[in-house]
């Protein structure tokens, strides 16, 4: 089976990692290029942890750098959940002779586009800056990619503004802009959808007996070690989070939907994402009477958890080299 191009734009961070671990992991997409983006932490570290995490999971493919700032605002960073070097102090020395390819990550996106006439997907799951001024750049890009999930909004309360989701909130006009550009297939991953798939705490207890033969074991370790630290964080800064033992992560759901859309039921609706309001700005309201004339985004409304963590395993086990 031929397999899917693909271009992953990311912000590692920890459930970037595992989004990325996923993607590799189901064999079913020949990974075109990674493009960091500024998001969890600068550009200098999701860059740097986006090319680490290509070699670790031995993804073969290029990884551009992209861009540094939010397109207008400037706000604080994630450094409290994902460490400051993006990857909660895990060693992300590069390997010897490990470089970033050269151009920026928005003329890498319609070159290949343009390259995969019509086939390209794109898996988004940081700040939506990259893709946003690749379509200001190329305002036919909508046309020539077939399927773009992002792991991105709030249909209901934020986790960082009061209704924004932290991707959103780090660039609102940036999601605006990719909302309204014209993509014909456009599936929103947002809290909700992240909170209905988890790996549940007894799934946890797998992951942790992992063989060390698994490339995977020693970072998985160490983000389920970091989930009491991080939990005892958000709560001292009264951010909302999920106080249960499960382990409940963001863009590995949007890595499984893209592999196999059938985990989620969905509704087509148009969306919008606030950019001027004091304290809704980032907010991505969902015109849920179907207001407008017409629908510009997929909105999840169930997620099959058991199906989720069967997906996120079977991805997990292609990376022991003994085979479990
Ligand atoms: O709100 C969760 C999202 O923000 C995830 O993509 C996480 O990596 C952070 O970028
Ligand atoms: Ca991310």
């Amino acid at each position: 089976m031929l397999k899917r191009p693909l271009i992953i734009d990311c912000d590692p961070g920890i459930d970037d990692a595992e989004c990325l671990m996923m993607v590799q992991g189901s064999g079913l997409f020949d990974i075109r290029g990674i493009t960091a983006v500024h998001g969890n932490v600068p550009l200098s570290h999701t860059a740097n942890n986006a090319l680490f995490l290509s070699k670790l999971f031995d993804m073969n493919c290029p990884v551009y750098l992209g861009a540094e700032e939010a397109m207008i605002q400037r706000l604080t960073r994630a450094e409290y959940v994902h460490g400051n070097n993006g990857m909660i102090d895990f060693d992300t020395t590069l390997p010897e002779g490990a470089t970033f390819a050269e151009g920026h990550a928005w003329d890498f996106i319609w070159e290949e586009a343009v390259r995969q006439n019509g086939e390209l997907e794109i898996l988004a799951v940081g700040p939506l800056t990259n893709l946003a001024i690749a379509v200001m750049k190329h305002p036919e890009l909508p046309k020539l990619v077939k399927n773009l999930v992002i792991m991105g909004g709030a249909i209901r309360s934020g986790n960082f503004g009061v209704y924004s989701e932290y991707n959103i909130a780090q660039d609102p006009h940036a999601c605006e802009i990719v909302l309204q550009a014209g993509f014909p297939r456009f599936t929103m991953i947002d809290l909700n959808a992240c909170s209905m798939a988890y790996i549940s705490s007894d799934e946890c207890e797998k992951l942790r007996a992992l063989p060390e033969t698994n490339a995977f074991t020693p970072l998985i370790n160490a983000i389920l070690d970091h989930r009491e630290v991080s939990k005892k964080i958000l709560m001292e800064k009264g951010l909302n989070f999920i106080a249960d033992e499960h382990h409940h992560t963001c863009d590995p759901v949007a890595a499984a939907v893209l592999i196999d859309d059938s985990v989620g039921q969905f509704v087509d609706k148009y969306a919008f994402c606030d950019c001027v309001g004091e304290m809704t700005t980032g907010q991505t309201v969902i015109d849920w009477l179907g207001f407008a004339p017409i629908k510009n985004v997929r909105i999840p409304v169930a997620i099959d958890r058991d199906k989720f963590a069967k997906i996120y395993f079977d991805c997990v086990k292609t990376y022991d080299k003994g085979g479990c």
